[in-house]
């Protein structure tokens, strides 16, 4: 008779546990000596047997009774596999990780310190492989992986997840369509075919183990959903996933490459904007290098990858003067004058003729050069409407600091604000006639705007100037009126008989 199948581990464990207290505990470091399980299926040619003579745990000192149950030291199938002796025979696959995590689990003994096990088996079933499991038999579980019967140390370069082979071995699944489709339809199976294009990947074909595997983004037991927070690849932690070997530079050393995108990224408009304001629309690495793809945009690759967040830039560059002798060039497009890791807030100074502005880089002030009086052109536009806003802030001010009504006025500013916006991205352009185009209509609001406040101004003056000839006025008939008061009362005092 043989246990219902869900306490089969149980009572598994228990009859495991029972056999390490009770026999002498082995010497672990050889493969055991009295394993009849062992010796009896290797004499049957099993395949298992044959394998196992090479498993970490057959070095290690275990037996086939160590995983399967029963009784190793019995010479005989029908008592060593007796179930009386806890002997399991094969296991359903969504139990592995139960058999596995007996000694790979949580809770500390002895022998787990001695071989520094670690609870491998509650990473993985607290991950997303270990919910597809529970769903589904056909989900990831230890052998999926590590195989078995030939387990090998994860450092042996022939293991199937050692650096050379684990790509390889994730793909099985996430290659494979059919096998996905049981699971979730809509998850990409492109990720081998992509990462096989980028730097990562060429290196790792070529045997080098340091550049980034799957393992190395996604972590080995507990794999997250990319969208769960705490993925390593989550947006707001990716910077530091990928900084864990990019900003070593230690690890880094003999690739010839800077190791100063973390900490330039974090300083960035774009990292303050992720990291400290959590502010999901800016770029991690990712969205820059793609997920899989990691290579850096090659020069007018820039565009677009810059363009998908920042489209009218984008659209007009490519239309610009620039476009063509950038890409003849082979110049980084957007990243010329704004950086990669860096990118700051830009600001009217990188329009100039003087260094370290972008334009003094390539322009000259010589007379045959045609941009350079372009560009002086146009930073005295952009100055005549963020001077005139400034001067018009300072003017609304005054008047509001002496109690004047200005709001019609301040809310026609939000249109001189928005020209100054619009004109930051026609600069792209490189074309006076569209960064005029885009600055005029501020710069008639702002006359406007000017004149409004400039009579509030003028209108507290006269108003405060009548106040004092009303209260002139005013002070003289009282005066008048109380010397007129005191003469008719001296007159009447006067009149009064003695
Ligand atoms: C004297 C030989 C002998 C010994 C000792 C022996 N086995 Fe077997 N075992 C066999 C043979 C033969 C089969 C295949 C036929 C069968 O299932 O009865 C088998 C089958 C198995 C199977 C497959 C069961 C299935 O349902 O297909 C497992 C697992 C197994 N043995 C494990 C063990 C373990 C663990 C031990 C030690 C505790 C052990 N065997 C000891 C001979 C042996
Ligand atoms: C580290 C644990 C472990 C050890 C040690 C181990 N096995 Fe297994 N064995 C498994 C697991 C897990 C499976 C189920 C694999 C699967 O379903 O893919 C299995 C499956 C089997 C099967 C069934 C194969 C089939 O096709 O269904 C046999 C037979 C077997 N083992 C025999 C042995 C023998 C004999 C030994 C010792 C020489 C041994 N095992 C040692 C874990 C182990
Ligand atoms: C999705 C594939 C995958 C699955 C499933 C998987 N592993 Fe691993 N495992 C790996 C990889 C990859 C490594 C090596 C990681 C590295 O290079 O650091 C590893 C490392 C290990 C190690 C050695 C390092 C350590 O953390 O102790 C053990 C032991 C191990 N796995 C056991 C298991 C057990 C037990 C299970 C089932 C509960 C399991 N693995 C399931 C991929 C997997
Ligand atoms: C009875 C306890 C036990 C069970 C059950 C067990 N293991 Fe192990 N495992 C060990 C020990 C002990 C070692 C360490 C061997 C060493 O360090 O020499 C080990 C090592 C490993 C390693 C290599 C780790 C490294 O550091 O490179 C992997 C991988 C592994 N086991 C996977 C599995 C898988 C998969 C299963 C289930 C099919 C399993 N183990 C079941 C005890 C066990
Ligand atoms: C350099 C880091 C990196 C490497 C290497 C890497 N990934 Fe990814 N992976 C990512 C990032 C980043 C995402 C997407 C995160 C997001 O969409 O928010 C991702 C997404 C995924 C997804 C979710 C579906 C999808 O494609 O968007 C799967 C599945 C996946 N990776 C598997 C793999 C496999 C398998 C490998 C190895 C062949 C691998 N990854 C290698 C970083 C990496
Ligand atoms: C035995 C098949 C199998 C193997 C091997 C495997 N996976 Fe998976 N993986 C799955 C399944 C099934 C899912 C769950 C899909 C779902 O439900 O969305 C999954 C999900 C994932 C996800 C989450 C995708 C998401 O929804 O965001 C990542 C990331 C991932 N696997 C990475 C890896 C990596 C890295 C490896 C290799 C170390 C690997 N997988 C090996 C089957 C496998
Ligand atoms: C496990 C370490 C590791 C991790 C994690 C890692 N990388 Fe790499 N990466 C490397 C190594 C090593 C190279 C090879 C450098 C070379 O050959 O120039 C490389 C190369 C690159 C290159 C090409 C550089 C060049 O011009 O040669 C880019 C781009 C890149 N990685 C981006 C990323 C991004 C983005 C992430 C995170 C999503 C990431 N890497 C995560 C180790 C890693
Ligand atoms: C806003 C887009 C963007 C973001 C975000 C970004 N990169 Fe880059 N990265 C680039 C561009 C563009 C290049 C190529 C520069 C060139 O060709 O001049 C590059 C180049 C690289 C290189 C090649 C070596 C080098 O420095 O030139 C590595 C490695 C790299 N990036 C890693 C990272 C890492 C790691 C992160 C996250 C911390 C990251 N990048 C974030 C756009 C970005
Ligand atoms: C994933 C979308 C995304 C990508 C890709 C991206 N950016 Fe940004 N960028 C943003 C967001 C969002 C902000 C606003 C951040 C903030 O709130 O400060 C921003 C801000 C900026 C700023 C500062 C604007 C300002 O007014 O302060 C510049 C300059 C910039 N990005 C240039 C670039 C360049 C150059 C590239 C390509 C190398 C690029 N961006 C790629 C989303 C993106
Ligand atoms: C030749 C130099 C140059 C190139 C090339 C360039 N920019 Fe700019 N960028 C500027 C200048 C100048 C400003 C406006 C500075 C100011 O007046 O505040 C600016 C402003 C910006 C701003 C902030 C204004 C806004 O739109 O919110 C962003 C974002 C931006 N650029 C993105 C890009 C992108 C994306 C590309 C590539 C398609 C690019 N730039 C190419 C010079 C350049
Ligand atoms: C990497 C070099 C480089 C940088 C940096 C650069 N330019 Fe240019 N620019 C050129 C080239 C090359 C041309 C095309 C010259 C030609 O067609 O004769 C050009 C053309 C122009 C033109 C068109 C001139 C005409 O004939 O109509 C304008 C305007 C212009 N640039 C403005 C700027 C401004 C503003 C900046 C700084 C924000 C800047 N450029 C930065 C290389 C550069």
């Amino acid at each position: 008779m043989s246990a219902p199948r869900t306490i089969r581990p149980l009572l598994f464990v228990l009859a495991a546990l029972a056999a390490m207290a009770t026999s002498a505990p082995p010497a672990f470091a050889a493969p055991a000596a009295n394993d009849q399980c062992y010796a009896c299926h290797k004499d049957g040619e099993t395949p298992q047997a044959l394998a196992y003579a090479k498993d970490v745990h057959y070095q290690a000192g275990l037996t086939c009774a160590d995983c399967h149950g029963g009784d190793a030291s019995l010479d005989q199938k029908e008592t060593g596999m007796a179930t009386s002796r806890g002997y399991l025979g094969k296991f359903k696959k969504s139990d592995i990780p139960v058999v596995c995590g007996k000694c790979h689990g949580a809770g500390d003994s002895e022998f787990k310190r001695r071989f520094h096990l670690s609870a491998v088996s509650d990473s993985l079933m607290a991950g997303v492989h270990g919910e597809a499991l529970r769903a589904n038999e056909k989900g990831p579980q230890c052998v999926s992986c590590h195989g078995v019967h030939n387990i090998l140390k994860v450092s042996d370069p022939a293991s199937p997840v050692s650096p050379g082979h684990v790509v390889k071995t994730c793909a099985t699944c996430h290659s494979n369509a059919t096998y996905m489709r049981d699971f979730n339809p809509r998850l990409p199976v492109d990720q081998l075919e992509k990462y096989l294009t980028s730097v990562h990947g060429q290196k790792n074909a070529q045997g080098d183990p340091k550049p980034a595997t799957c393992v190395s983004c996604h972590s080995n037991h507990m794999v997250m959903r990319v969208k769960d927070p705490r993925s390593p690849v989550y947006a707001m932690r990716i910077p530091a996933t990928c900084a864990k070997c990019h900003a070593d530079a230690k690890y880094m050393a003999g690739y010839h490459i800077p190791t100063d995108q973390y900490a330039q990224y974090r300083k960035s408009r774009h990292g303050i904007a992720l990291l400290e304001h959590s502010d999901l629309n800016a770029p991690a690495c990712n969205s820059c290098h793609s997920n899989h793809g990691a290579a850096p945009p090659g020069a007018m690759s820039v565009v677009s990858v810059c363009g998908n967040c920042h489209q009218s830039n984008a659209e007009l560059f490519l239309k610009s003067p620039h476009a063509a002798p950038f890409e003849k060039q082979k110049l980084a497009a957007c990243v010329v004058c704004h950086g990669n890791h860096g990118v700051q807030s830009p600001t009217d100074s990188l329009v100039s003729m003087v260094a370290p502005a972008p334009c003094a880089k390539c322009h000259k002030q010589d007379g045959t050069d045609r941009a350079a009086p372009i560009i002086l052109h146009m930073r005295a536009l952009l100055d005549s409407l963020s001077g005139g806003q400034a001067r018009a802030d300072s003017m609304m001010q005054r008047a509001e600091q002496k109690g004047m009504d200005v709001s019609d006025a301040k809310y026609d500013l939000k249109d001189v604000h928005q020209a100054l916006v619009q004109s930051r991205v026609a600069i792209h352009s490189f074309k006076l006639g569209e960064l005029a185009d885009a600055i005029h209509p501020g710069i008639a609001v702002l006359a406007a705007t000017e004149t409004a406040a400039k009579e509030a101004v003028h209108d507290y003056y006269f108003r405060r100037q009548g106040l004092a000839v009303a209260t002139l006025i005013v002070t003289i008939v009282i005066v008048l009126l109380w010397l007129k008061i005191r003469e008719i009362e001296r007159d009447q005092k006067a009149k009064k008989p003695m």
